[in-house]
């Protein structure tokens, strides 16, 4: 008696075994996410993939913004051999689908009802000819400054609210012997603080005439000028070990009180978050000065190759769907810093940062003021990015005069167009 039921009980453990073999497969995922922040993110894909029985093959290429991530997946593709799913975003998704690697995934998103729950401005991004090749994950706010409210303190600053404000606050926290700005030295990192003070200093409309529309007369017009002037002006205020930091060491050096702000999108709180830091007493995030009425947005996404082993396919198409689920999107975003792509999730499992986030995405969108990052890679084509970011390298590491600077934008982006 005794045996037969161990006989029962070994044959419907193999037969479980068996059924979650049959639909098992491996997912191998392509990202940057290498920060301490981005990293207990992305670890939450990985661990619900893991509970329904998949695989998950790390392909992580650090390097903020996924200059390198981008590399090592061209020549992946390159040698016939492309990962299950790669980190990519806005028009990049398009020339990626071009080249007929993509698979279609409208058979997920209608059964999840994608097309309800993602805004119409996000799913366009996201879909090639009508069909969904790419899942969203989170909408990051980049226009905002980081700031260590105990240095403020001892150096007697005040939070800015316009340029003026600011550069005042630097004169004082230098003086008190902190480093006002925490800067990255990276071609990415400059460019991202470059467009928050040009929508700082042209408003929104300026923007998008500028860095969407790449509009050549807004690139070489006095509003420009001025935007350049004061991105320099920036420079003596960042300590000599800037050239080539990366965000997050940047990042840490607010989080420790050795400098008071950093201009970055809200990864860095997910650094916070990470040090166990808490909005609204060891930090704070304000709008970069001037940009109160803006949201620039910046929305992270995977792109879905297509793959043949039956199993694997199963195992994309549960990634795809989980990253869309509610409880991924609560446990992804808490970590990272960002907020939910989909509606219909409650604000109670954020922080104050991110409700702010919220509502600013919410009011901007009703007036214009919510608008794409060119910085990462939201508005332009990746051509004329390209274009913009030497120019904006150059003129931040050389003494070349803001007018030049201008003049150069405008006609690097004729160019790049052409
Ligand atoms: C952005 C990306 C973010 C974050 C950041 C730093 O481009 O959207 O998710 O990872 O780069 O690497």
């Amino acid at each position: 008696m005794l045996c037969n039921v161990k006989r029962i009980i070994v044959i419907s453990v193999f037969a479980i075994a068996f059924v979650a073999n049959a639909t098992a497969g491996e997912v191998e995922v392509l990202h940057w996410w290498t920060s301490g922040g981005e990293a207990a993110a992305v670890q939450e894909l990985q661990k619900m993939l893991q509970k329904e029985g998949h695989t998950w093959k790390d392909f992580a290429v650090a390097g903020g913004a996924g200059a390198n991530a981008m590399t090592a997946l061209k020549s992946r593709a390159v040698s016939g051999n492309p990962p299950t799913a790669a980190q990519v975003k806005g028009p990049q998704i398009q020339e990626w689908a071009q080249l007929g690697v993509l698979t279609n995934i409208d058979d997920v998103a209608q059964a999840e009802g994608w097309d309800t729950l993602v805004p119409r401005v996000v799913a366009d991004i996201m879909k090639y000819e009508g069909h969904w090749v790419a899942v969203p994950v989170n909408v990051h706010r980049i226009n905002w400054m980081w700031c260590n409210p105990a240095v403020f303190k001892k150096a007697g600053a005040q939070y800015p609210r316009t340029w003026d404000d600011f550069f005042a606050a630097c004169d004082k926290i230098k003086q008190a012997g902190f480093i006002p700005v925490a800067f990255g030295g990276q071609p990415w990192q400059e460019a991202t603080v470059w467009e928050s003070i040009v929508a700082g200093v042209g408003g929104p409309g300026f923007y998008q005439q500028a860095l969407v529309e790449a509009d050549e007369q807004a690139l070489a017009s006095s509003t420009m000028v001025e935007a350049l002037k004061i991105f320099k002006k920036i420079k003596p205020f960042t300590d000599k070990n800037a050239p080539g930091r990366d965000w997050n060491l940047a990042t840490a050096m607010v989080i420790k009180g050795e400098a008071a702000m950093q201009f970055m999108g809200d990864w860095a709180k997910g650094e916070f978050t990470a040090a166990g830091k808490v909005p609204g007493k060891d930090y704070d995030a304000l709008p970069a000065p001037g940009t109160m009425d803006v949201f620039l947005f910046n929305v992270d996404s995977f792109i879905m190759f297509e793959v043949k082993d039956p199993a694997a396919k199963a195992a994309q198409k549960a990634m795809a769907r989980l990253i869309l689920s509610p409880d991924f999107q609560v446990a992804f975003n808490v970590n990272k810093g960002s907020i939910p792509v989909r509606s219909g999730i409650s604000e109670a499992p954020f922080d104050a940062v991110a409700v702010a986030s919220m509502t600013a995405f919410e009011a901007t969108a009703s007036y214009g003021g919510l608008l794409p990052s060119m910085a990462h890679e939201m508005a332009v084509s990746p051509a004329v990015r390209g274009a913009m970011f030497d120019v904006i390298t150059n003129f931040y590491n050389s003494d070349m005069p803001a007018a030049d600077a201008a003049q150069k934008l405008a006609a690097a982006v004729r160019e790049a167009k052409m």
